[in-house]
């Protein structure tokens, strides 16, 4: 039996506790959106990939609040029952407290999101702590955090060393602290994501992080075989890339051919 009640903020603390499996995917417009609600997605991400997926950047760096409220509005048009959480896109939350909560909150008042997404630890549970003041849902995100990417060198797998691991863990727990209502566990080792799985009361969301998390996230454009570089972890459940090219050239054959329309 569907489940079509409304999915909030503090309802995945509940799943993780009775052991309900979260799936969230990152999407972009209503369409998408639409589809995937009535699938029956808990989450829907407006994930700042679309820098890449949408916009054709080599990274997500250039992603600005006008492009996130733009592709949040789509979205939260399109969806129905999930929660439809926004990132915050790179230099919208590090900079200021007060920046963080104006941005945060024109993606829950314009955008239509219920929640917000930040990357990092470190100073950034401070700043957690300021937008749930401010009334405001934040999930977290460590691991391979691609706002840093240049800091990173690279989409490397990241707390591999038992610093690093011990780092994520003390991340991991400020953020809870903080009032974050979820984790993003992005490329972390499965034994390290099952630790700090196991040790929050939050939910954790996994990509690229094993199978321990209370829940998993992946790109659409990834899952749906539509980026050309999908990442090794990325499993595909759809070849749409092929499908389009093949749709693409049956149109225009039969335009040349004067097939269409009859
Ligand atoms: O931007 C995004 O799509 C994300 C997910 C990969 C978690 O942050």
């Amino acid at each position: 039996m569907p489940d079509h009640r409304p999915v909030r903020a503090p309802g995945l603390a509940l799943k993780k506790e009775r052991g309900e499996k979260i799936a969230m995917i990152a999407a972009y417009d209503a369409t998408m959106a639409r589809l995937f609600d009535d699938a029956g997605m808990d989450v829907l991400l407006v994930g700042d990939s679309l820098g890449m997926t949408i916009l054709g950047y080599d990274t997500t760096v250039p992603v600005t609040l006008a492009d996130m409220l733009h592709h949040t509005k789509a979205v939260s048009r399109g969806a129905r029952r999930a929660l439809v959480v926004a990132d915050m896109p790179f230099l919208s939350f590090r900079v200021t407290g007060a920046r963080a909560v104006r941005a945060a909150g024109r993606l829950l008042q314009e955008g239509g999101a219920a929640a917000v997404k930040v990357e990092g630890g470190g100073p950034v549970p401070a700043t957690v702590t300021r937008l749930v003041e401010a009334g405001i849902p934040v999930m977290g995100h460590l691991g391979l955090t691609p706002q840093s990417v240049h800091q990173l060198g690279g989409y490397h797998r990241q707390a591999g060393g038992a610093d690093a691991a011990a780092r994520l863990i003390e991340d991991a727990h400020a953020l809870e602290r903080a009032g974050a209502f979820a984790l993003v566990l992005e490329c972390i080792p499965t034994e390290l994501a099952r630790r700090v799985t196991a040790e929050l009361l939050i939910p954790t969301i996994g990509i690229g992080a094993g199978p321990h998390c209370d829940g998993q996230v992946l790109v659409s454009y990834d899952m749906l075989g539509l980026f050309e570089n999908p990442p090794p972890f990325a499993k595909q459940y759809a070849g749409l890339r092929q499908e389009i090219s093949r749709a693409a050239a049956a149109y225009i054959d039969d335009v040349k051919c004067g097939r269409f329309p009859q």
